[in-house]
């Protein structure tokens, strides 16, 4: 059977999701060149973090989310989620053949165009690194060059942000353990691919000069907002009253206040937040 597709509206809002105050990262930018753009951010932080769950439980809970921000009228859904893309981006544009749906994945071709020493650092999370979605890029990228790259699971990292201990003494460790060795191996270009790891830049700088290297940095936020807007254009959907500071919402599976006190301490804004649960339909 042919189910008759949506219309989507210009008017309406883009949705953002994550497991929670990652997609924030990624959501700056879409604020900052897209002011005019209503957003809805959803943080799946009751379910927090993705990267150490199976792969069918991120399917569900992306799935879910999406319902939910479907129901909201929104008119592109952006997984601001390395995890959640690697997991189900598929699943996403499968169900919802005619809505934009945006993911990010970790920019190894970025790094590639960058790197001189030809070895190159990727951060993630377990279950990204272990996607199909990330073998499949890994070989092309490593298939078009003379690249190495050193692929580092940065188990706990994301939880530690998501608890906003950017600083921490157990935080500052953390990314020293999953630094470091990298550097020392010769990587002379650093992939952010989970999109918590932006809001700890201070702490990855810190080692990197401690052991006084020049490194790279390399995180998709911005390139990610240009295609949304490109896609926007493309399905004329961008909205069309482009002078005015739209709203910004957020809706949270885990506390209002948690996920309030980040977007003033990451961002320095203060959304509507509020607390929902949703479940597969
Ligand atoms: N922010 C997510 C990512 O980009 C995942 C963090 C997590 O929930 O483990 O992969």
């Amino acid at each position: 059977m042919h189910l008759a597709q949506p219309e989507y509206d210009a008017n309406s809002p883009i949705g953002i999701f994550d497991s929670g105050v990652g997609g924030l990262s990624i959501l700056r930018h879409i604020h900052a060149l897209l002011p005019h753009e209503p957003l809805l951010y959803f943080a799946d932080s009751g379910f927090a973090p993705y990267g150490e769950k199976p792969e069918a439980v991120i399917v569900e809970r992306a799935l879910s989310i999406a319902d939910f921000l479907l129901q909201q009228n929104c008119k592109a859904i952006v997984v601001a989620c390395n995890t959640a893309t690697a997991a189900a981006i598929a699943a996403l544009r499968e169900k919802y053949p005619s809505l934009n749906v945006v993911g990010v994945e970790p920019g190894l071709k970025p790094a590639v165009a960058l790197t001189k020493s030809k070895i190159v650092g990727v951060l993630a999370t377990e279950r990204t690194l272990a996607s199909d979605k990330f073998h499949a890029l890994h070989e092309q990228q490593a298939a078009s060059g003379d690249v190495r790259f050193l692929q580092q699971a940065c188990v706990g990292l994301a939880d530690q942000i998501e608890k906003g201990e950017l600083a921490s003494i157990q935080t500052v460790s953390l990314v020293r353990r999953y630094v470091e060795p990298l550097i020392t191996q010769g990587a002379d270009t650093l992939v952010l691919g989970c999109t918590h790891y932006p809001f700890v830049l201070e702490q990855i700088e810190t080692v990197i000069k401690s052991l006084q290297k020049e490194v790279s940095i390399i995180d998709t936020g911005a390139a990610v907002a240009r295609h949304l807007q490109r896609l926007l254009e493309k399905s004329h959907l961008y909205h069309p009253i482009a002078n005015k500071q739209a709203p910004l919402t957020a809706f949270t599976t885990g506390s209002h206040s948690s996920l309030r006190s980040a977007f003033k301490v990451l961002l320095g804004l203060a959304p509507e937040v509020s607390e929902v649960s949703v479940a597969p339909t």
